[in-house]
């Protein structure tokens, strides 16, 4: 990439394009199993046509940080396979019936083999992961597996009520920005930059993630099946509470308020259409403010990595919180 080229998603990615093959292939390799039913859902998981942002995050932190060993690429696995088994189970969690423009793994196998392929999933990522014969790697694994399993509860707590905006921020970091956050400290410990280095990349992970659930909770609302691959507004029909609707909830009336409520108690649109809460983000600006928060995480996440020097890998990071605030899918 030129420095004076503009950044695109392809060039960014083709900054990583062979690790990131590489991942692939070791992705395939990790899911294959005696036991043909793990396979076959491995299989299906891993050509989904998921974004790869997680592994990619990680490959860019370890360039980053000078570090050019084998063991990018073994992590970066181990963080998609880590979002994969999330992403199985999450799914059993919400009853989705679709994801990545097909059925979800629950709607093809059944509840009951996808929570048992999640957990093969996980335990086949620490496996990985223990090849890197490195505690402090396992203890943060460890630990965001943990936080990670504590958000989803948490929201399993919270569902259908509306909560506050700290609560909200809270799920949404243990949920997803925590994972990001990981993603980028692990090619910081790779590269055995300083502990203020590590916490920078950290920092930015954690950011980046906040604003891509942000972003990912308004395309819910915004987008539409057909380029998101999942039904929308379902975060309503799942009885869950986004930063749009905390927004809305906080200036619209009475009676509106109630008809929202009514949404998250039955867990349908009931008379009250999704083109109506829509309306009403429109009329109260909750869409915009939403987005204003993901334009300040992402500006957050920039500022994080200004410490280090100028270069291909530095610019592309700091581009990439600017896209994922104004994706489409
Ligand atoms: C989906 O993550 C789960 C959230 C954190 C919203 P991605 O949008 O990264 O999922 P894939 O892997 O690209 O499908
Ligand atoms: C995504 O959560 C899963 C995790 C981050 C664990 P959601 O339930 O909010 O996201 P989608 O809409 O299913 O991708
Ligand atoms: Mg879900
Ligand atoms: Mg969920």
């Amino acid at each position: 990439m030129a420095t004076t080229a503009p950044i695109t998603l392809q060039s960014v990615f083709e900054l990583v394009r062979e690790d990131l093959l590489a991942i692939e292939r070791e992705f395939g390799d990790d899911t294959a199993s005696d036991v043909q039913v793990i396979t076959e859902i491995g299989e299906y998981l891993r050509n989904g046509g998921g974004k790869r942002i997680r592994p990619a995050l990680l490959l860019l932190s370890a360039k980053l940080c000078g570090y050019e060993g084998q063991g990018a690429i073994r992590l970066g696995a181990v963080v998609e396979i880590l979002h994969t088994a999330t992403l199985v189970h999450d799914d059993i969690i919400d009853e989705a019936q679709m994801r990545r423009g097909r059925p979800s793994t629950n709607h093809q196998w059944g509840n009951s083999r996808c929570v048992l392929a999640g957990d093969w999933l996980y335990m086949q990522a620490f496996k990985l992961a223990v090849q890197e014969r490195n505690f402090r790697i396992l203890d943060v694994l460890i630990d965001l597996t943990q936080r990670m399993v504590e958000g989803e509860l948490l929201q399993l707590e919270k569902l259908g009520r509306c909560i506050s905006l700290d609560e909200h921020l809270e799920l949404i970091h243990r949920k997803t920005a925590c994972l990001f956050s990981v993603a980028m400290r692990l090619g910081g410990i790779l590269g055995g930059v300083s502990a203020e280095e590590e916490e920078r990349l950290a920092e930015y992970g954690r950011s980046l993630g906040m604003a891509f659930q942000i972003a990912d909770d308004v395309l819910d609302l915004t987008a539409t099946e057909d380029v998101l691959g999942k039904p929308v507004a379902s975060d309503l029909r799942e009885g869950k509470v986004t930063l749009p609707v905390i927004h809305v909830l906080e200036h619209c009336s009475t009676e509106e308020r109630q008809k929202i409520e009514a949404v998250l108690r039955e867990r349908a649109f009931n008379g009250f259409t999704h083109s109506d809460i829509l309306a009403m983000l429109q009329r109260y600006g909750s869409v915009d403010a939403a987005t204003r928060r993901a334009q300040e995480y992402a500006e957050a996440a920039r500022q994080a990595i200004c410490i280090f020097p100028d270069s291909e890998i530095k610019r592309a990071l700091l581009w990439v919180p600017g896209f994922v605030v104004s994706r489409e899918k």
